[in-house]
């Protein structure tokens, strides 16, 4: 498919995009293609696809994840799961069934497992068993989404075979951030240090449409990421999660969102981007839209049915992604499903 109208039209503002994105790339430059609409959306979105291609990534990854434990010490006033909430039923998956959806990831071909739990001190000893045991069985690449932990257990978790680890920062506001999680922006970010210095690839992200949140402090955020240089980054909407403080207010802005994925794409050309499921819950079709602003990533989530609907992450009825959904999805937006990343 040919996204380029090709008419003079398309080409001035093609012109425009790549003035605004000459490096080094200036605060107002981002905030003009953060906030883009129109003919200038579609060349941000256009160019973000041409790079992509420009670094050979013509396909999609896919990852299955497992969601672990919902138990959690934080207190992030948009999660449901937050350690306040008294009002939701907790589990954490023992071993032995971490391995078993392991395997059911691997028998369908993907090789990627991304575990992800709410940030629990004793899922910590729980995945220093089951992390060996994937990795002697099935040689999966193990991704972690798991919190703030001492470098200690990044250490341990690392040398047992884990390879990634996503910590979004949320927010590049250290004020915001603390307003909302009631913890400390620099210990997150010291996290992210040790990671790295360990050895693991890092992910990032921020959430669109947090309260008191402007645009300008998301142009901050993309400028963090820049610094940060990971090799995953990720922007989502923020959705409003029942029984928590932020249930009444309205979704984060979907196309900001998309420009925000596009410039990740544009700036941080060989990153892993996800399309997440969030942009699948605000609008059908959601995650095709993202993947056509750049993204090369879909999480599909094979945690078992009785404990994902305790998962409630984004919120109660969240979008589950399946693997037909994956599938299709890829192959709407033309790229190849790649299921094995390879060695
Ligand atoms: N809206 C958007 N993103 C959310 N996350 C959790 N809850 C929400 C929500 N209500 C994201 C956070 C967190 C990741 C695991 O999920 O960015 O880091």
């Amino acid at each position: 498919m040919n996204y380029n109208s090709g008419s003079q039209n398309g080409n001035a503002f093609s012109n425009e995009l790549d003035t605004l994105i000459r490096q080094p790339i200036t605060s107002a430059n981002l905030k003009t293609l953060l906030t883009a609409t129109g003919d200038l959306q579609k060349a941000l979105f256009s160019k973000a696809r041409a790079i992509r291609h420009e670094n050979k990534i013509d396909h999609c990854l896919f990852r299955g994840v497992i969601e672990v434990s919902n138990y959690c010490q934080k207190k992030c006033a948009y999660c449901a799961m937050n350690a306040g909430n008294k009002s939701i039923h907790r589990y954490r998956m023992n071993a032995q069934e971490i391995v078993d959806v392991a395997e059911s990831i691997f028998k369908s071909g993907i090789s990627v497992i991304f575990i992800q739990s709410g940030q629990d001190p004793k899922v910590d000893g729980i995945l220093e068993e089951a992390i060996p045991a994937i990795k002697n069985k099935f040689g999966s690449s193990i991704l972690l989404c798991i919190g703030e932990k001492k470098p200690q257990v990044y250490q341990r978790l690392y040398s047992l075979g884990a390879d990634s680890f996503i910590l979004k920062f949320e927010t590049s506001d250290p004020a915001l951030y603390e307003a909302i999680t009631q913890s400390d922006h620099a210990e997150r970010m010291q996290c992210l240090n040790e990671l790295r210095t360990i050895g693991y690839k890092i992910g990032v992200g921020n959430i669109i449409g947090l309260p008191n949140q402007t645009v300008d402090s998301i142009v901050k955020d993309i400028e963090l990421a820049l610094t940060i240089r990971p090799n995953f980054v990720s922007s989502s909407p923020f959705i409003p999660n029942q029984g928590t403080p932020l249930e009444h207010l309205p979704n984060g802005d979907f196309n900001l969102t998309l420009n925000c994925m596009a410039i990740y794409r544009i700036l941080l050309p060989k990153c892993m981007v996800p399309a997440v499921s969030a942009l699948e819950k605000i609008q059908k079709g959601g995650q095709v839209m993202g993947l056509n602003a750049g993204a090369n990533v879909i999480t599909i989530n094979f945690t078992p049915p009785h404990y994902r609907e305790k998962y409630s992450i984004y919120s109660k009825k969240r979008f589950i992604v399946s693997l037909d959904h994956a599938m299709k999805t890829a192959e709407n937006a033309n790229l190849t499903p790649v299921l094995n990343e390879g060695p």
